[in-house]
């Protein structure tokens, strides 16, 4: 392929991937009609330019042949009145010397054409190599110590010390300082875009921090062992990332063995052991998920990847609560399995739930990529500041909230 056909097949393959991910948006804004225009018109530049390629290639042989046979024709006539002489002239070659030339010459003919292919085969090759180095070259921004120093577990805290984060000239974290202690919950509120995931993302390294320090027991995080640091952290996202794999891979994901035992307490655990054994008509953790889970519901999803913390037993939990609300009952068995996850677990909690909120010993409230308020949940609504609007904000909006707060 060429590196622009490489590019538009590039460009569909992601495209139909993102507009079938994302079916519900694609329907509830009624955009099906944009999306098969989308699609329709990048297959057919893409068709465009395969066509336009093919002919060039397959064109080219015919080309090859004609000129071969009319080389060869040329040699016939000119070599015949060589060997054979005119009125006036002796022959000039013997009959053996051009057979043997003509041999030869045959011989020669056919490397000489697979030479000509070899352009062919060279540019794809080119572009294909051109593709993997500009993937090879993206320089990544979070670079290991060039002597690291071993994780040996959270003894005491990690530190956000005046921490600010920008993506490009954004800045989404503005002079951020928090400390979350061993064994305690720290939960982050905001409204969307406040910058709570960003922060989240700094800890287990996915990004560094512009200007600041994150201490991890006194040790800038960035003197640690990367894969070591990233291994006490567990991260119950807000997509959950569910594969196309059964329930048990998908609860023990990338774990080299799977113990069953640990496995079924987890779900059980996280409140999914029941929902599980009766999937698919009873194959239970045999299951396989569908791509993206869409088989289950948010709360079983979530339930999932609970499990999936719970399994693998982090010594940090980031939690990054999902908007999206659920129906009462699962809203219960969520909130159980959170509290089961987090009993006695150093966890940074970023939450949207108030029953889930006030679990944690210090809230943030978060706003523009600043923390605004600090404390716990009765000081932050006497204070009556943002955490109280936010608070009767959903109050007003999500009638989960409306549960007895005291
Ligand atoms: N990869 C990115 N590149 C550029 N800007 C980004 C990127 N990711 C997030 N942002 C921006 O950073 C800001 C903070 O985003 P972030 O996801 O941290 O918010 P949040 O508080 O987690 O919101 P929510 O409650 O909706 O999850 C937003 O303005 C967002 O547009
Ligand atoms: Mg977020």
């Amino acid at each position: 392929m060429t590196k622009k056909q490489q590019r538009k097949a590039d460009e569909l393959a992601s495209s139909t991937d993102e507009s079938l991910r994302n079916f519900r948006i694609v329907k509830i804004f009624g955009a099906e009609d944009f999306e098969v225009r989308k699609f329709r018109d990048l297959n057919n530049r893409l068709f465009k330019l395969f066509m336009a390629r093919r002919l060039a290639r397959f064109a080219s042989s015919p080309i090859m042949e004609v000129i071969g046979s009319v080389a060869v024709a040329v040699v016939l006539v000119v070599g015949g009145y060589l060997v054979i002489g005119t009125e006036d002239s002796a022959p000039m070659l013997d009959p053996a010397s051009f057979l043997i030339y003509l041999v030869a010459l045959s011989r020669f003919y056919t490397p000489m054409r697979k030479l000509s292919r070899l352009n062919i085969n060279w540019q794809t090759a080119r572009v294909s190599a051109y593709r993997i180095l500009e993937m090879l070259s993206i320089e990544p921004t979070v670079r290991e110590a060039a002597n690291p120093k071993p994780v040996e577990g959270l003894k005491e805290a990690i530190e956000f010390r005046n921490v600010s984060f920008t993506y490009g000239e954004k800045r989404i974290l503005n002079n951020v300082s928090l400390r979350l202690e061993r064994g305690r919950t720290v939960a982050l509120v905001g409204q969307s875009g406040a910058g709570k995931t960003t922060l989240a993302n700094l800890l287990p390294r996915l990004f560094d921090p512009v200007e600041g320090r994150i201490l991890l027991d006194g040790t800038d995080l960035r003197e640690l062992d990367l894969k070591g640091l990233r291994k006490l952290f567990g991260v119950v996202t807000q997509e959950t990332v569910l594969f196309n794999d059964t329930v048990a891979a998908n609860i023990a994901y990338a774990a080299p063995a799977v113990d069953e035992q640990r496995l079924i307490a987890a779900a059980k655990a996280a409140y999914a052991h029941d929902f599980i054994l009766e999937l698919d008509g009873g194959l239970g953790y045999k299951t396989i998920i569908g791509q993206a889970g869409q088989q289950l519901s948010g709360g079983q999803r979530q339930r999932l990847a609970i499990a999936r913390a719970l399994y693998f037993d982090p010594e940090i939990l980031i939690f990054d609560e999902a908007t999206s609300s659920l129906d009462v009952e699962s809203e219960r068995f969520v909130q159980r399995a959170i509290d089961n996850l987090l009993a006695n677990r150093t966890a940074l909690l970023i939450a949207h739930r108030l029953t889930t909120i006030r679990h944690a010993d210090t809230i943030l409230v978060m706003r523009d990529g600043e923390i605004v308020e600090r404390g716990s949940h009765e000081e932050l609504l006497g204070a009556e500041g943002e955490y109280h609007r936010l608070f009767r904000l959903a109050l007003e909006g999500d009638k989960t909230a409306a549960i007895p707060l005291e």
